[in-house]
């Protein structure tokens, strides 16, 4: 087999103070795979997503990405390789408000040599890769590139975080939930450009979503209550 890019076996997770939220036996997400992944609110989504990216560390189990296992590192780490092989979209953005967009797309490059060499390497400067990367993304007004983050429209900023996830080419895009704000025919769209992106720089794809309409769009649709066995019956 194949090494998977994600892989999960007997992962288990709680809050503090709080019941099991997970218990995952096995997962697998393999390379350059799009994998939509739906479950209703509060069902751990979030913190799935904040444990493959070695934000929380699990209560026991294993989670490797790109076969090196998350939680054998210390937490400074498990940042670097956070921010070397994984672009975030988060469900609120998280954009910086006081930077401009052309700075919030470049952040990854200034934490990540790996990403800022890459996006230099594919686009012939950092500079280039986020102006292009935005064109690709539908914001092709250059005077967007020097707005502040906080001076833009739902859509637009959401433009601007899938441009910083993907600047520098990481194997793994995490998408939670980007579109809610979006009527169904820009969700369509915005995934497409999404896929498009990934396609191009090889990247998986893991969109988690409640939107059930979204998942015939992706190559594997799975439910979190499938994969949990700490899931209440009625999620399945
Ligand atoms: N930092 C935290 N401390 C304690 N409990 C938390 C924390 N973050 C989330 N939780 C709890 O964990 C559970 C799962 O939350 P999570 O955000 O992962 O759900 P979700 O599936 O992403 O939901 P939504 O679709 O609303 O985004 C919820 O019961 C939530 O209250
Ligand atoms: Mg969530």
């Amino acid at each position: 087999m194949t090494q998977a890019l994600i892989e999960l076996s007997h992962l288990s997770f709680s809050w503090p103070g709080h019941p099991q939220l997970l218990d995952i036996p096995a997962f697998r997400l393999e390379p350059g795979q799009t994998l939509f992944l739906k479950g209703p609110s509060g069902s751990g989504k979030t913190t799935l997503l904040g444990l493959l990216g070695g934000v929380q560390k699990p209560d026991s189990g294993s989670i490797r990405l790109l076969g090196q296992e998350l939680t054998a590192l210390a937490a400074g780490a498990r940042d670097r390789f956070r921010v070397d092989h994984t672009g975030y979209i988060f469900q609120q953005f998280n954009l910086l408000p006081f930077l401009s967009v052309r700075e919030n797309v470049e952040l990854p490059c200034h934490f990540s040599k790996l990403r800022a060499r890459r996006a230099a390497q594919r686009h012939g400067s950092v500079e280039k890769a986020a102006s292009t990367l935005l064109a690709h993304l539908g914001l092709t007004d250059p005077s967007l590139l020097g707005r502040r983050a906080d001076a833009l429209s739902i859509g637009q900023q959401q433009r601007v975080a899938a441009a910083r996830a993907l600047i520098g080419q990481p194997e793994l895009v995490i998408a939670d939930e980007p579109t809610s704000a979006l009527d169904y025919d820009a969700r369509e769209a915005f995934i497409r450009l999404l896929f498009a992106e990934c396609r191009e720089a090889g990247a998986s794809l893991l969109f988690v979503s409640h939107d059930q309409s979204l998942a015939p769009l992706f190559d594997r649709h799975l439910s979190l209550a499938e994969l949990n066995r700490a899931a209440a019956p009625c999620e399945v």
